[in-house]
């Protein structure tokens, strides 16, 4: 039989998602549901892992379930094409995570560059939740019980995926082929990697108070554009402009595409031109800041009135994850039946097993 393709990926659900989210992932996403490629789509939101240090804040938790949930089908998944559910109803998960904590060392999680860098972040120092520091083991089961094969992620996931394929690897060596190796797929473009937030720090965050949403009005995505982070040595419009660490190019060069020169800024053929104007000086930052406000509309005006339009019938978004999570489960469960057998913890099913046994104690 062929391998079959199968894209899983997910989110925590602590905010409703953000640009940066669209172009490191969520926009491929879509493009991937609908290319035809893939035999099974998984999209899902990781409210249990979401919980690993939101623990006595569950509450964001839940508000941001149906958030998320508006954000992907107002970016155009579909669960028609793609299977869309949350994890903390799969409870399959939570049992593979438990045997895989046995293929997986302390110091090889705290190698993990992605737990490091997290745990800095929340001033963690030793007083880690054990759940928080075990969440690659958790996210391998994620990936593993759909034996997906492709997740496209962004660039801070692929420890995660290495720690997934050693898990796999580690496995499949002591029981029999059984899993499936994924692999990350990363955003081809490298403003998308990981796009900055709007104050040009490197990450978009919602504390730093730096994203533009998805669900943002034009008016508050007009707002941040025109004042989003440059070159602070470029003052007057002669003056001659520096692009690295320029937000408003990062961003172009994540949303620009040639044909919106013809629509917005038709003095310019390319994004090139632009920014050679813009290197040598005459260019004012307003002007291009318009020109990424219009071009960012342009994409974010449909996104925005779908989720306007889906946020009408929350029942139904809610019936929509349900019956995602029951189509998810079947399939993890399926693989969940295989782990136990290659493990040889399928005591009653095994006939072969209790035979033996009988005719062991038989001749005792
Ligand atoms: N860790 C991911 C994030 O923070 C979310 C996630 C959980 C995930 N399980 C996953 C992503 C499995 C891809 C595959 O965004």
């Amino acid at each position: 039989m062929k391998k079959e393709k199968i894209i899983l990926t997910g989110d925590r659900p602590t905010g409703k998602l953000h640009i940066g989210h669209y172009v490191g992932s969520l926009r491929r996403r879509v493009e991937l549901q609908n290319s035809g490629l893939y035999d099974k789509i998984f999209i899902f939101e990781a409210d249990g892992q979401a919980l690993t240090d939101n623990i006595d804040n569950p509450e964001k938790v839940r508000q941001n379930v149906i958030e998320v949930a508006l954000d992907y089908l107002a970016v155009g998944l579909d669960p028609a094409k793609s299977t869309i559910f949350i994890q903390s109803q799969i409870p399959e998960l939570c049992e593979l995570t438990f045997y895989y904590m046995d293929m997986v060392t302390v110091s090889r999680l705290q190698r993990n560059p992605t737990v490091k860098t997290e745990i800095q972040m929340r001033n963690f120092e030793t007083s880690i939740p054990v759940g928080f520091f075990t969440y690659p083991i958790s996210q391998a089961a994620d990936i593993t019980a759909f034996k997906a094969t492709t997740v496209p992620a962004g660039e801070d996931q692929e420890p995660m995926l290495e720690q997934a394929r050693e898990i796999v690897r580690r496995f499949n060596h002591i029981y029999g082929d059984t899993l499936v190796e994924p692999e990350i797929l990363l955003p081809d473009n490298a403003a998308c990697l990981r796009l900055p937030g709007t104050d040009g720090k490197t990450k978009m965050s919602k504390s730093l108070g730096n994203c533009i949403y998805l669900s943002d009005s034009a008016d508050e995505v007009e707002k941040k554009v025109k004042s989003m982070y440059t070159d602070p040595t470029h003052i007057k419009v002669s003056d001659p402009g520096k692009l690295e660490g320029n937000t408003v190019f990062t961003y172009l060069d994540a949303f620009c595409k040639p044909e919106h020169f013809g629509r917005y800024l038709p003095d310019y053929a390319s994004l090139d031109e632009l920014k050679a104007h813009y290197t040598r000086g005459g260019l004012g930052d307003m002007k291009v800041k318009k020109f990424l406000a219009a071009i960012m509309q342009e994409e974010l005006d449909p996104i925005r009135n779908r989720r306007k339009e889906f946020a009408k019938d929350i029942p139904a978004v809610y019936d929509m994850l349900k019956k995602g999570c029951e189509t998810a489960r079947e399939t993890a469960a399926r693989t969940l039946d295989e782990v136990r057998r290659a493990m040889k913890i399928n005591y009653f099913d095994d006939d072969a097993l209790i035979a033996e046994q009988a005719k062991r104690f038989a001749e005792e």
